[in-house]
């Protein structure tokens, strides 16, 4: 099934509207119009600019025609179909059938009388056969209209439409260079493809054109670029934020289980394609506060060297950014684009806890959340955090909606170890001439958090001393300490005792 096919089918059905919501117009026009023919209906457009005008086929709604009443009826003579409400009189008075491709007609759909009158085209339609078509990037239409009507959008190119995007481009600029061939590197062309999925053909091709237009060349230097397009052309939206600062396997201690687990999977992420119902779809790291979650997070995009998009529930349910779970849609059709991505959802208890304040909002988030989930085939990898089970709605960790729950425990000592000289190496003391097993020792309990806490308050100490750090401060910090495990030992307990069967070892 094409656009087209898909389109034909809709205007032979019985829907009177029909929406269409992209950015695409000129693309949207086109494909009507060579469509209209097919169905046997005249095509016709209208713009706030230069009200309707006919494009194919022979449509002239006359104003001749129309009803006029009340005390001050428009002068047919002088009054131009560019006003909305004229031309939807015009429209419904006229014996005309056919397709009216409304252009950017959104904010004219707040008015009571337009409604009217398009909802008075549409139950007319059996008889008329006219079909009001509202293009444009945000079309919203009112209860009342949404019976009648039925939903357009064209599809995104394909991984080969891609490739032929791109061969294309290469010959424009061959032909304009007189001859000269891009130069192309395999690994870049295949990462340019991955990357350019999701897009939509105009801003697919924009992507590829910039890419050959600086050097003739397609090269492994063009794929940062692109991928920082992605991200303007993503950074739009207020709810998602795209994370520069990833983290690598070897900033992260212990998580030893999750990392190979990563690892298995990284291939076939990466290769998936999007009709694969196979695609890892993402983990939740479930744990001690401190323990390194949010680290670990970031890890996997680091890992798998791909984008890293935090999901800021903050932001979600401010008022000021409208609509609560459209804002949630779109954050995740926005995902969609930037797929391959990581979808970090930091903390998600707190967006979508289960007994809250507003329980009717996070419901319904939380269900537009396991619908995409469910539906979900592109490459966006969830990764959730939490650290308190009891606020997590059973429904989002039920088995099959994730792939795993890895409970992050507190360390243990040889993980302690690899944590002290993580963050002692980070600030250029160099482990060997620290007491790892002494450390290790008298840090049991601690998270890594805590441990890290603890060297950078012995640097402290050292420097009011004009010393290094040393074991002996180390170890005064942390006997000076008491650890969360210490103040909230029943809390841990609780959630170990929740964890033992549902969840597998991090570590
Ligand atoms: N396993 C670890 N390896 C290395 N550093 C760690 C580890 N765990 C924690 N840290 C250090 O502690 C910091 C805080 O940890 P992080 O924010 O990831 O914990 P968290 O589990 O997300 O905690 P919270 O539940 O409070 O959000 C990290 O940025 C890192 O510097
Ligand atoms: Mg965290």
């Amino acid at each position: 099934m094409s656009d087209r096919d898909d389109l034909e089918i809709i205007l032979r059905s019985h829907y009177p509207l029909i929406t269409v919501n992209t950015f695409e117009e000129t693309r949207t026009v086109n494909l009507f119009k060579r469509i209209a023919p097919l169905v046997d209906l005249p095509l016709s457009t209208w713009t706030v600019t230069d009200g309707l005008d006919a494009v194919v086929g022979d449509a002239t709604f006359n104003p001749s025609e129309l009803r006029l009443v009340g005390d001050n009826p428009p002068d047919t003579a002088t009054t131009s179909t560019a006003d909305p409400e004229y031309a939807l009189r015009v429209i419904r008075d006229a014996k005309q059938a056919g397709i009216i491709l409304l252009l950017d007609f959104h904010p004219y759909l707040k008015e009571p009388v337009h409604v009217r009158l398009i909802k008075e085209v549409a139950q007319d339609h059996d008889v008329r056969r006219q079909k009001l078509v509202f293009v444009s990037h945000a079309i919203d239409l009112p209860p009342e209209l949404v019976r009648y009507s039925a939903s357009f959008s064209l599809r995104l190119p394909n991984m080969s439409q891609i490739g032929r995007i791109v061969t294309e481009e290469s010959a424009i600029w061959a032909a304009q260079r007189g001859g000269d061939n891009v130069r192309v590197d395999r690994e870049a062309v295949s990462a340019l493809l991955t990357n350019l999925t999701g897009l939509t053909d105009t801003d697919a091709r924009r992507m590829v054109r910039n890419a050959i237009q600086d050097d003739g060349a397609i090269t492994g230097a063009d794929v940062p670029e692109l991928i920082e397009a992605k991200r303007a052309l993503v950074g739009q939206q207020g709810l998602l934020s795209f994370e520069y600062d990833t983290a690598h396997l070897s900033d992260v201690g212990g998580f030893n289980h999750l990392k190979q687990w990563l690892e298995k999977r990284r291939n076939h992420f990466m290769a998936t394609s999007a009709a694969d119902s196979d695609v890892p779809k993402g983990i939740m790291l479930l744990g001690v506060q401190g323990g390194g979650k949010s680290l670990a997070a970031k890890a996997v995009a680091g890992i798998w060297n791909i984008p890293l998009l935090r999901l800021d529930f903050g932001v979600l349910y401010n008022k000021f950014f409208g609509e609560t779970e459209r804002n949630m849609r779109e954050a995740l059709q926005t995902a969609e684009v930037m797929a391959p991505c990581v979808l970090w959802c930091d903390e998600i208890e707190k967006g979508i806890s289960t007994g809250d304040y507003d329980s009717g909002t996070s419901k319904r988030v939380l269900g537009t959340l396991l619908t995409w989930m469910a539906a979900n085939d592109k490459q966006v990898f969830i990764v959730a955090t939490a650290n308190d089970v009891t606020a997590l709605p059973p429904e989002l960790i039920r088995k099959g909606r994730l792939d795993e729950i890895f409970f992050v425990d507190l360390p243990s000592s040889a993980v302690r170890k690899e944590i002290f000289a993580i963050h002692l190496k980070k600030r250029q003391l160099d482990p060997a001439r620290f007491d790892l097993n002494a450390l290790a020792l008298a840090s049991d309990g601690f998270t890594g958090a805590e441990i890290e806490e603890a060297i950078v308050a012995a640097r402290y100490a050292a420097s009011a001393n004009d010393t290094t750090a040393t074991t002996e401060l180390v170890l005064n910090e942390l006997a000076n300490t008491k650890p969360l495990s210490v103040v909230r030992a029943e809390d841990i307990e609780r959630l170990r005792r929740w964890a033992d069967g549902r969840t597998v070892s991090a570590n």
